[in-house]
C-alpha cells in the first residue's frame, strides 16, 4: 500500500532543533500525544545518524512489543501458506525474535553472514535515487518505528514490521539480495528522472508486490504483501498478469488502496532471467525504447 520514498509522513526539524513527524488527520495516531512523541523521538534518531556509525539504539514501549508480538504471530502463519519457499526458508535462516521489535543493528548484523546486507536508520522520505541506489552496495534504508496499536494490523506507512518482516526477511536470501543489488546498481546507471521512475517501478511490481508460480498455486515474495496481514489474504483474487516489464515500468499504482493488478513470474529463474537481465543490464536508451514500445 505504499512505496519507500513515495509515502512518507514529512519530517521537518524545527528552530530550536526539535523534530516534528507531521502526521496526516487521517492518520491512527494522529490524535494520540503519546504516539506523536515516540515517533517525533524516533524520527530524532535517524536524523542524528551519521554513516558508519551503528544505528541509534531505540527504545521501545512494552506496547509496541506487543504490537510486533501480534503481527509477526500472525503473518507466520499466512507466510506458511502463501509465501514463496525462497522467503519462509529465508525467514528461518534469519530468526528474527517474535516477542521483541529487533533493533536495526541487531537485524544488520543477522542480516550481514547471510547475504552481507546492513540497514541503515530513515526519519522519513529518502530521494529515489539515494533510497534505490544504496541497494548496490548492500544498504537498506528503513523506518525504525512502529505502527499505532489502536490498529495493530494496519498502517499507512512503511513502519518496521514493513521494513523488516518484509524486507529483511527476503534480503535473507541470497537470491533475493542480488536481486536488490541488481535494482540499486541500475538505479545509479540511468541519468533521466523518467528511466529512474521506470527502474522503481518494476521494484514496485516484483520485490515490493511480485507473485510467483509455486508447486501450480500463486505465492507471493513481495514485501509488500508480505507484511500485509489483509493484503496477503487477498492478493490472489487481485488482475494477476505475466511478468511485463513495459507494462510494470508504465502502469500506474495508488499507494493508498491494495495492489489491484499484480504480475507474477513463472519461477525464480524467470523473475531473475527477466526482471534481474533487465536490471543488469537498462539504461536510459533501452528504457525509452521499452516505453515507447507497443
Ligand atoms: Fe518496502
Amino acid at each position: 500500500m505504499f512505496e519507500e520514498a513515495q509515502y512518507f509522513a514529512p519530517v521537518a526539524t524545527r528552530d530550536d532543533g526539535s523534530v516534528v513527524v507531521e502526521l496526516a488527520s487521517g492518520h491512527p495516531g494522529f490524535a494520540d500525544t503519546v504516539y506523536r512523541n515516540r515517533r517525533n523521538a524516533i524520527a530524532a534518531l535517524a536524523l542524528g545518524h551519521k554513516p558508519g556509525e551503528p544505528i541509534p539504539h531505540a527504545e521501545y514501549t512494552d506496547e509496541e512489543h506487543h504490537v510486533w508480538a501480534l503481527v509477526t504471530q500472525e503473518l507466520a502463519v499466512k507466510h506458511d501458506k502463501y509465501a514463496v519457499r525462497e522467503f519462509i526458508d529465508a525467514a528461518a535462516r534469519l530468526g528474527l525474535p517474535a516477542s521483541r521489535i529487533p533493533q536495526l543493528q541487531e537485524v544488520s548484523d543477522l542480516l550481514k553472514p547471510l547475504t552481507g546486507f546492513g540497514y541503515l536508520p530513515a526519519a522519513g522520505l529518502v530521494p529515489l535515487r539515494e533510497f534505490y541506489g544504496v541497494l548496490a552496495d548492500g544498504l537498506f534504508h528503513s523506518t525504525q518505528y512502529i505502527r499505532h496499536h489502536s490498529v495493530p494490523f494496519y498502517t499507512p506507512e512503511p513502519d518496521i514490521v514493513h521494513e523488516v518482516i518484509g524486507h529483511a526477511n527476503t534480503l535473507a536470501s541470497p537470491r533475493f539480495a542480488a536481486l536488490y543489488r541488481l535494482a540499486g546498481r541500475a538505479a545509479r546507471r540511468v541519468e533521466t528522472e523518467e528511466a529512474l521512475e521506470f527502474v522503481s517501478k518494476v521494484f514496485w511490481f516484483t520485490l515490493e508486490f511480485g507473485v510467483m508460480r509455486e508447486d501450480g498455486e500463486s505465492k507471493a515474495y513481495g514485501a509488500g504483501i508480505l507484511s500485509s496481514s489483509g493484503e496477503i489474504e487477498e492478493f490472489r483474487g487481485m488482475d494477476i498478469r505475466p511478468l511485463d516489464l513495459k507494462a510494470m515500468g508504465t502502469t500506474h499504482y495508488d499507494i493508498t488502496k491494495y495492489q489491484e493488478v499484480l504480475f507474477e513470474a513463472e519461477s525464480f529463474d524467470h523473475l531473475e532471467d527477466v526482471v534481474g537481465t533487465f536490471w543488469d543490464t537498462c539504461d536510459d536508451d533501452s528504457i525509452a525504447r521499452l516505453a515507447a514500445s507497443h
